[in-house]
């Protein structure tokens, strides 16, 4: 039986599966420690087989009104089982909690699909408030979008928006039209 958990059972396991998602292209590069930053911050799932850690999801606060969904991952031995679908809608729903805008970002054609399906849209990244943009360049190291790019991948980088707060969804239109957000 799988479960969604919002604490870890061992850090080894997460080590191990950290590396298997930074083998995978569609994954910059994750550290143990920022999964453990967001662990604390309570901004961390996982999914178990019985006792056995099989994948993450998390979200980021970006501010008051957004926040970053993503990492996802799911070990490649349990893929195409739905559990994708499950963490990602998990994390969605807990994100939005307190009904602030979610971003995500991903070349990966199967999170596309899902977040299409949990509502998102596809945006672009200059049209969203200057803070998610910002928050979107300071993430990215230049070693992170190195690795990034050596893992070479057809499908393009997509950014993706779902808004749920009034008044940042008048900035993120007045912004698509040319203006300031
Ligand atoms: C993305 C990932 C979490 C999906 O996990 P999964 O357990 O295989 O996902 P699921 O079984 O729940 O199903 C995925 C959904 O995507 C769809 N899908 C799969 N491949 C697809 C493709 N090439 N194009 C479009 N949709 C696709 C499936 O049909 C399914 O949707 P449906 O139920 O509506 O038909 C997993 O593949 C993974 O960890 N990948 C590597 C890391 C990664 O890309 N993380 C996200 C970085 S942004």
């Amino acid at each position: 039986m799988i479960e969604i958990r919002d604490s870890l059972h061992s850090v080894d396991a997460l080590a191990a599966l950290v590396d298997e998602a930074n083998a995978s292209p569609f994954i910059g590069s994750l550290s143990v420690e920022e999964l453990t930053h967001l662990l604390r911050g309570g901004t961390l799932r996982f999914l178990y087989a019985a006792d056995t850690l099989v994948g993450f999801g998390g979200w980021i606060p970006i501010n008051a009104q957004w926040a970053e969904a993503g990492p996802f991952f799911v070990s490649e031995q349990v893929r195409g089982q739905g559990l994708g679908k499950r963490i990602i809608h998990e994390v969605i729903v807990q994100g939005a909690r307190d009904g602030i805008n979610q971003y995500a970002v991903t070349r990966n054609l199967a999170v596309k699909h899902m977040l299409k399906v949990e509502g998102f849209q596809e945006v672009r990244l200059v049209s969203l408030p200057a803070a998610v943009q910002l928050f979107v360049i300071r993430k990215v190291s230049i070693a992170k979008a190195l690795r990034f790019i050596q893992k070479r991948y057809p499908e393009p980088v997509s950014h993706f928006a779902l808004i749920r707060h009034q008044a940042a969804a008048q900035s993120h239109r007045r912004s698509g039209q040319g203006e300031t957000a």
